[in-house]
């Protein structure tokens, strides 16, 4: 019997629809009725970005703070399968994602719904991804699966390249000689098979085993120096953000933050890279092995 199925995101660069799309081919190739809903905002963020623009969103993510959406339909109020693109945005899920995750209609349709995750991100989205799991929930959905697709760069490359991509707004090599940025063409086309695996379990409405059988494909795969970075680095966002919310001299501190934030990965990144490689990996394995299942908890 044909399955009702929801893909619904934001994407601004139109890598997360091109993930999405490839992801949703097999459900659509075997007659299943796919439902794609590309989310906006009323005033949405222009792509690409000025430089002052892309850093004055930081507070906000980091807050959780909601933006109005521009209107959307949703042709039905239950589907057997919601298919959810996220991308973080400061260690945080972006803006318009936190958006449509409180949006009363989607609010409807995600409770007791099974909902599988999708992100296109540089490489930090274990936190965005931890507070994602804290709405879904809040909103009653069954988590089933997830996949993460990361720029495979070095963290410092990564850096530069998407600088480049998101203030020139071209996905093209930097310089012409850094890498492309962002998830590659290989791997947004490889969503395709994470689409092949969850369709057997949409077919039969039965989802056990399906995140485990995405975990041994490598759909998602936490590298516990980056979460290590994240975790320092999203204690550090929240305290700018909590002291750049409430003061009057928002641009100037938007701008010392900027500072702080070139300093912070191209110093403090490195040192605490060293630390996780030489200290935690080999004297606290079991440490590292539990911050990866943690990770890997849909709930
Ligand atoms: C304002 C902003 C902040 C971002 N912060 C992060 C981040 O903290 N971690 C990360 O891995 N990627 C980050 N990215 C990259 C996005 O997650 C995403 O990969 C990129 O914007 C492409 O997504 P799109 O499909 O919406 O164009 C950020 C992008 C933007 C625009």
């Amino acid at each position: 019997m044909q399955k009702k199925v929801l893909a619904i995101y934001y994407s601004q660069s139109g890598q997360l629809r091109e993930i999405i799309n490839r992801f949703c081919l097999p459900l659509e190739e075997a007659g299943n009725s796919v439902e794609k809903v590309e989310i906006s905002l009323k005033n949405d963020y222009p792509f690409p970005w000025t430089s002052k623009r892309f850093f004055s969103v930081m507070p906000d993510c980091v807050l959780g703070v909601t933006a109005e959406l521009a209107p959307f339909e949703l042709k039905s109020t239950s589907y057997d399968l919601i298919i959810l693109g996220y991308q973080a945005w400061f260690l945080s899920p972006s803006i318009p994602f936190n958006s449509l995750m409180h949006h009363p209609a989607m609010q409807q349709v995600l409770k007791d719904t099974p909902v599988v995750t999708i992100t296109g991100a540089r490489n930090m989205w274990v936190n965005a991804f931890t507070k994602v799991k804290k709405l879904l929930n809040d909103s009653g959905a069954n988590h089933v699966g997830t996949v993460a697709l990361v720029d495979r760069h070095l963290n410092l490359v990564s850096i530069f390249t998407i600088f480049h991509w998101m203030i020139g707004g071209k996905k093209t090599k930097y310089l012409n000689f850094f890498p492309r940025p962002g998830v590659s063409d290989e791997d947004i086309a490889h969503a395709k098979d994470f689409g092949e695996v969850t369709l057997p379990y949409l077919q039969k409405r039965e989802w056990k085993g399906l995140k485990e059988e995405l975990i041994k494909m490598k759909a998602v795969v936490p590298k516990f120096h980056l979460m290590f970075m994240e975790s320092k680095a999203g204690v550090m966002f929240r305290v700018w953000a909590g002291i750049i919310a409430k003061s009057k001299k928002r641009n100037i501190l938007l701008a010392a933050f900027k500072y702080y934030l070139l300093v912070a990965l191209f110093l403090f990144a490195p040192i605490v890279y060293l630390i996780s490689l030489l200290f935690f990996k080999p004297f606290l394995p079991g440490y590292v092995r539990k911050k990866r299942e943690d990770c890997l908890k849909l709930n």
